[in-house]
């Protein structure tokens, strides 16, 4: 099959900016599909990071200290971006207005105003496709999930406890980063970090709540520098968001909760719906397994745990057998996206990614939350608009 190449920038060569390239590296694991990354250029602020990438990724071919030189290269189509929040606007709005299709890193702006100016870029650019990087929909029972409340299973919703825990941060002694301060992370602490990925299924839903009232912890106040000072650890460490939902035809209540000090995690993503009808959780500290509870009156009350086959949005070479994991949820992400920029609104299939008014909701809810855990009071949030 002959494949559509899709030319691709990378601004911002840390963790995750490895992680898109080991995923375009694995893309022959991928099946029936038309289009295909090719990373020729990357651009990091620090030289020495941008070397991973010249040993490991034949495809570059030119390299970047600076980011707008990346967006005047006419051999780039689009550009992952991930870097430090206090960036996002910035950059994204840079790289928008340089016709550029953008796959930007959550939480989209490092505040709800940054998420506005990012926002406003893409009005003015609607050729441009933009999409927010959030994978853990794409874990097969997370879409299993996603089908069963297309298909109004549930009957009435009785509530929802949606998740993001790990606990990277419980070790007091580990050196201070850019993520634990306020000027490059963001008042929302966790909730910036861990958040869209917690709403981005509620928010496809429609499931956008009328009022937070929010608990946000600090758990952690100093951390070491690295040269043998103590430093304000400035973020928020742990929260607790208790949102009131008012969807179309539902009320129910929903809690989300984004930790980073949640001792005995390490990457637990989960979702949990209960229903009258139907009931199901599906967890990535369990990848392989989806519950769910069928319910009719006077029947019998019995969670039913499977072993979600190894069914994705995108067919692999893996037998159905296997486990899926989350370097296969970056992959099947990134072939969303990339079906996108391929086939615009035709895509193989339905589930897309995290969309920049997704991120703006988000934003909502976050800003509330804040305002919330400050007042000490439930904040109602204005959807209109
Ligand atoms: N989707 C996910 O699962 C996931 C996981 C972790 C982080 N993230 C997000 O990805 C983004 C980056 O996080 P990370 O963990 O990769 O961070 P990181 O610190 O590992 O990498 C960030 C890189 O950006 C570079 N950089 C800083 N300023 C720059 C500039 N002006 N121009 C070009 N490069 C610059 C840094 O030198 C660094 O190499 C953040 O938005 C974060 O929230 C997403």
């Amino acid at each position: 099959m002959s494949k559509t190449i899709i030319r691709f920038g990378v601004i911002g060569c840390g963790l995750m900016g490895k992680e898109f390239a080991s995923a375009a590296a694995r893309w022959c694991h991928l099946t029936g599909i038309d289009f295909v990354p090719k990373i020729t250029a990357v651009c990091d602020a620090n030289e020495a990071a941008a070397q991973w990438f010249k040993e490991n990724v034949s495809s570059v071919e030119a390299v970047y200290t600076d980011y707008k030189e990346l967006l005047a290269d006419p051999s780039v189509d689009a550009v992952y971006c991930a870097v430090p929040h206090n960036l996002h606007a910035q950059i994204y709005v840079d790289i928008i207005t340089s016709g550029k299709h953008l796959l930007g890193e959550k939480p989209f702006g490092i505040d709800q105003a940054a998420n506005q100016l990012i926002l406003e870029a893409i009005a003015r650019h609607p050729q441009v496709i933009v999409r927010c990087s959030s994978e853990f929909p794409f874990f097969p029972g997370a879409q299993q999930i996603y089908q069963w409340v297309q298909e109004r299973k549930f009957g009435k919703i009785i509530e929802v406890e949606a998740g993001f825990w790990h606990s990277s941060d419980l070790d007091p002694t580990k050196v201070i980063n850019w993520k634990r301060r306020i000027a490059t992370n963001g008042e929302y602490g966790c909730m910036g970090d861990l958040g869209m990925h917690v709403l981005h299924l509620p928010m496809r839903f429609g499931w956008k709540p009328k009022s937070v009232r929010a608990l946000l912890s600090k758990i952690v106040p100093e951390r070491p520098d690295g040269q043998g000072n103590l430093v304000p650890c400035e973020t928020w460490d742990n929260a607790i968001l208790a949102c009131e939902v008012d969807s179309e035809d539902q009320q129910f209540p929903m809690v989300l909760s984004t930790k980073r000090i949640a001792p005995g995690h390490a990457n637990t993503w989960f979702i949990r719906i209960t229903g009258t009808e139907w009931s199901a959780e599906f967890t990535t500290k369990n990848p392989k397994q989806v519950a769910s509870l069928p319910y009719s009156p006077g029947g019998v009350q019995a969670w039913h745990l499977v072993d979600a086959p190894y069914k994705s949005a995108y067919g692999t070479i893996t037998g159905g057998i296997f486990e899926f994991g989350f370097s296969d949820s970056i992959l099947q992400m990134w072939a969303a996206f990339c079906d996108e920029l391929a086939h615009g609104k035709q895509t193989q299939q339905p589930f897309y990614c995290a969309t920049p008014e997704e991120t703006a909701y988000s934003h909502r809810i976050f800003t509330a939350a804040l305002e919330s855990n400050k007042k000490g009071q439930t904040i109602s949030i204005d959807w209109r608009g």
